[in-house]
């Protein structure tokens, strides 16, 4: 076991997960699943969650069994996977009190993806943002350390999170001693996936998303609704499907053959856009249907999901505890048990 390297990945459960997650990180976790060189962790970051959700703990709770269900019912196997949940393990928190000496405000104020999410956020902290939210990527680190994550896949955006990480641990280990794991980030392969209205990301916030979890009607719906190309008015005007989402889903939910054949009807204005988003409703129903069916055997066993996120959290705890203890004597606090 402890030749094998130690993966740490996770999300904030403030809404259900899209199929932008699918593609983008999902698919990746279950396909690291084959790798028997690797160790793998994945958080329900609930903690975090609430530095943007302080306001609505019981948002932050529901989504919890939500993200552990849309994790389960792609394929995140437990017996695989050790799924977790942040606000269970104190010694994430302990730890943000010893990084947080290492990290100065101004380096924090700096990192961009703080930034732009404060930007965003404006509605929620006005114009001075919470010691929380401003020190998350403090969290982040406590996170990864804890669990000595030496790769961390994770998308672009997070990439600044990783590297501030590094930066802790170096200072760490400059004036404690050699005792943190520096992490790598692993930037999954996989595109971002754009929203249903053409904007380059599908987010929780953005209103413009398909979740796994939608009901047949939901994402025929939304499907009815996405940008095609807005110069095409009438079914005989020549369409261009580079600059239309039904088509762009296309690519990522039908046949290679298939997309050919409709990008060439579209073009010629030998096809309508109403029978192009009903083909493309069915592909996306038909591709997430195993996905729901797993969900629904979860979700009715709850007994089921308290287990693996028990046992999962009982395993994470153990090892943030040894860390805790290295870190302890790193920093002479190691005084009585
Ligand atoms: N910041 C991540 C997100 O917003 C969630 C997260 C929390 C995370 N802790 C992590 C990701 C540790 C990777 C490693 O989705």
């Amino acid at each position: 076991m402890a030749d094998k390297k130690r993966t740490l990945t996770g999300d904030r459960p403030t809404g259900r997960l899209h199929i932008g997650h699918y593609f983008g990180s999902l698919q990746n976790r279950v396909k690291m699943q084959e790798d028997d060189s690797l160790e793998r962790f994945v958080m329900i970051a609930d903690v975090q969650a609430l530095t943007d959700n302080f306001n609505n703990p019981q948002k932050v709770r529901d989504n919890v069994y939500q993200v552990l269900l849309d994790y389960l019912s792609v394929g995140i196997d437990p017996e695989k996977t050790t799924i977790f949940l942040q606000s269970m393990i104190p010694e994430l928190a302990e730890l943000i009190v010893y990084y947080s000496n290492l990290v100065t405000i101004a380096r924090l104020e700096r990192n961009p993806t703080v930034k732009t999410e404060i930007a965003q956020k404006k509605e929620l902290f006005g114009e001075s943002v919470t010691y929380g939210f401003i020190g998350y990527p403090v969290s982040q680190a406590s996170d990864i350390t804890a669990f000595e994550g030496e790769l961390v896949p994770v998308g672009e955006d997070q990439l600044p999170l990783i590297e501030q990480c590094r930066e802790i641990v170096r200072k760490f280990n400059s004036i404690y001693g050699e005792t943190l794991k520096e992490p790598k980030a692993v930037l999954s392969s996989n595109k971002r996936i754009k929203g249903l209205d053409g904007n380059d990301k599908m987010g929780k916030s953005l209103g413009n998303a398909i979740y796994l979890s939608d009901s047949e009607e939901e994402i025929t719906k939304k499907v009815m609704g996405a940008l095609t190309d807005p110069g095409r008015i009438k079914k005989d005007d020549l369409g261009n499907p580079d600059i239309c989402m039904v088509a762009y889903y296309h690519n990522l939910f039908t046949k290679p053959e298939d997309v050919k054949k409709i990008c060439e009807e579209c073009r010629a204005g030998a096809r309508g856009c109403v029978a192009c988003k009903r083909e493309l409703a069915k592909n996306i129903i038909e591709e997430l249907r195993p996905i729901k069916e797993k969900r629904k055997y979860y979700e009715e066993r709850p007994e089921l999901l308290e287990k693996i996120l028990k046992e999962g959290t009982e395993k994470a705890r153990k090892i943030a505890k040894e860390t805790m203890k290295k870190v302890k004597e790193a920093m002479k606090l190691n005084y009585f048990e």
